[in-house]
């Protein structure tokens, strides 16, 4: 029988711990290697301190994936009740971690937890199937399928790759996201079957890209649940939908004295469009604070409204700090002073279900890279009135109805932004990620990931000189710290050494990173593929920098 030996991750504080051994991450993983090696389907790693999947297994085992209608369980929740050990496994690392959830079992008939960040969600598709949450199940293979991050790495084929004799621990899903090979393949298929440009042809080629593209547009409709196609315009990513934005409807109704509102916490891609209509409109811009955890300040925010408001612009999630905004809200107010408001949801897509009706917003942009779909293809969502009154940015053609020397009729919204030959097979793509991330379900991913964050916060906490900037509760996907010592490059680098790809620097958000004091962090950031295991790889290869002594 086997049996756990003493797991000294502890909640002891830094001072409390044993200097020479903080983490004992080398018992964990073995412990951890132990408890894997019970499941056929799941040999133990070959790398040592590092399991698969996390320090738990996940999700329900193959067999039962594949029994329709069969028990479906909660991420984290092992559908095989009498494993060797795992009880004990289990109990033993509830009890050193009280404070990450994950462990927790839901009683049959019990409300599930409550998603601060998903009262603008739209109601699930998700594959998990709890009772009081609000999941519909996944059809797949004719039975019911529950979130199983195993299966979903393996759908990620770069997550086989080696990095410097390590295997790929990917952490930098707020730059950008992998592919899964629906994506690959959907590429794929369209360069070999359908490549076409679209719209102008009367052959059948023209016509199987034009199909694949507005398919493509439709998914984004129903992704971001906007009533129209005509909603949906297809842009370079979301950097260029709001330079859109600014450069047609800004340069129209943006006067002089007229005000723009932004927040402390933007990415330079909703900082500096606005400040250059600004500077050429003489408009001013006004910026809503951040407090120390790194969310707005609301009283201030009502504070900055006025009559001379025209337009409100801010984030969903921070690509920084990874603060969830309250956007609802952010909205609202900016509505009732009588402004606009568009919302960057470029962090925010893959992590949380979108409903811009619910939401309300004017605007809604994002990229397609931060959502497994190809690079180079993006999303404005806009109201149609609003497409429509507001000027072409770019004259060419496709956005026209009739063009002659003397005048150009334009056409209506989407085809008046998508002047010249778009980005046709990787709209396509992007119409693949989506249907992806719809089979998993965005409710399913959102809890996940959350239980994930919580679980990387708590461990992060336990590393000697780490200090996490922006401690929010409501936060999505990013975990950004300074380590006491040590240069945010040089933490990069070693990450590296030991596989981990994670970002360093300034994030293309300096303005909040200097409201913190910094210049810049070291930022891990979290996608529905990570694991447990990334995270104590994450955790190790820091124990190891600051330590400076090797911990395997
Ligand atoms: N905006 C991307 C990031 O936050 C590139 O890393």
């Amino acid at each position: 029988m086997w049996k756990p030996a003493n797991i000294t991750i502890t909640n002891m504080s830094t001072s409390e711990r044993n200097p020479a051994s903080p983490l004992d991450v080398e018992a964990l993983a073995r412990l951890a290697n132990e408890f894997f090696a019970a499941f056929p389907d799941n040999p133990a790693p070959a790398v040592p301190g590092r399991s698969p999947t996390g320090l738990l297994k996940p999700a329900v085992g193959a067999d039962s994936l594949e029994s329709p209608g069969g028990q479906v369980s909660a991420p984290f929740m092992p559908a095989v009740p009498d494993l060797p050990g795992e009880g004990e496994l289990r109990s033993l690392l509830a009890a050193a971690m009280p404070s990450v959830p994950q462990f927790t079992e839901i009683p049959a008939g019990a409300a599930g937890p409550s998603f601060y960040f998903l009262e603008y969600a739209r109601p699930s598709q998700a594959g998990v199937q709890v009772p009081g949450w609000e999941a519909a199940p996944l059809q797949f293979n004719g039975g019911t399928l529950p979130f199983d991050v195993n299966r979903i790495r393996r759908d990620f084929p770069i997550l086989e790759e080696r990095v410097n004799g390590h295997p790929l621990v990917w952490l930098d899903n707020a730059a950008t996201t992998q592919k899964p090979q629906a994506v690959i393949d959907r590429l794929k298929q369209f360069y070999e079957h359908e490549n076409s440009n679209i719209h102008r042809a009367a052959h059948e080629l023209a016509a199987r890209a034009t199909d694949a593209y507005e398919a493509a547009r439709e998914k984004v409709r129903g992704f971001l649940n906007a009533s129209s196609v005509r909603e949906i315009v297809f842009v370079r990513g979301a950097t260029e939908a709001i330079n859109l934005v600014a450069q047609s409807w800004g340069k129209q109704f943006i006067g002089k004295d007229d005000e723009i509102v932004i927040a402390w916490l933007e990415h330079h891609a909703n900082i500096v469009p606005w400040q250059q209509l600004a500077e050429e409109k003489g408009a001013r811009l006004k910026v809503i604070p951040v407090d120390d955890s790194g969310q707005l300040v609301m009283e201030e925010y009502g504070k900055l409204l006025g009559p001379q408001t025209k337009l409100v612009s801010v984030s969903q999630v921070s690509n920084a700090l990874g603060t969830i905004t309250p956007i609802g809200q952010v909205i609202q107010m900016a509505h009732a002073a009588g402004a606009k408001a568009l919302v960057d949801g470029a962090q925010a897509v893959s992590h949380m279900g979108v409903d811009v009706q619910a939401l309300d917003a004017d605007w809604y942009v994002f990229s397609g890279h931060k959502v497994f779909a190809p690079t180079g293809i993006g999303v404005l969502y806009g109201k149609e009135a609003l497409l429509n009154e507001a000027p072409p940015w770019q004259g060419g053609g496709n956005m026209i109805r009739n063009v002659s020397f003397e005048r150009t009729l334009y056409q209506q919204a989407p085809a008046r932004f998508e002047a010249g030959t778009g980005n046709i097979a990787d709209a396509v793509g992007l119409g693949a990620a989506i249907d992806y991330v719809t089979r998993i379900g965005m409710q399913t991913i959102s809890e996940y990931e959350h239980q994930l964050l919580l679980y990387a916060t708590r461990l992060l906490q336990e590393v000697p000189g780490l200090k996490l900037i922006g401690a929010v509760p409501d936060k999505a996907g990013v975990l950004s710290f300074v380590l006491d010592g040590h240069k945010t490059e040089e933490v990069g680098s070693a990450l590296n050494q030991e596989g981990i790809a994670v970002r360093a620097g300034h994030h293309c958000a300096q303005p909040i990173l200097r409201r913190f004091g910094v210049e810049s962090t070291v930022r891990p950031s979290l996608a529905l593929y990570n694991t447990c295991a990334d995270i104590d790889a994450l955790i190790a290869a820091l124990m190891k920098l600051t330590s400076r002594r090797p911990i395997f």
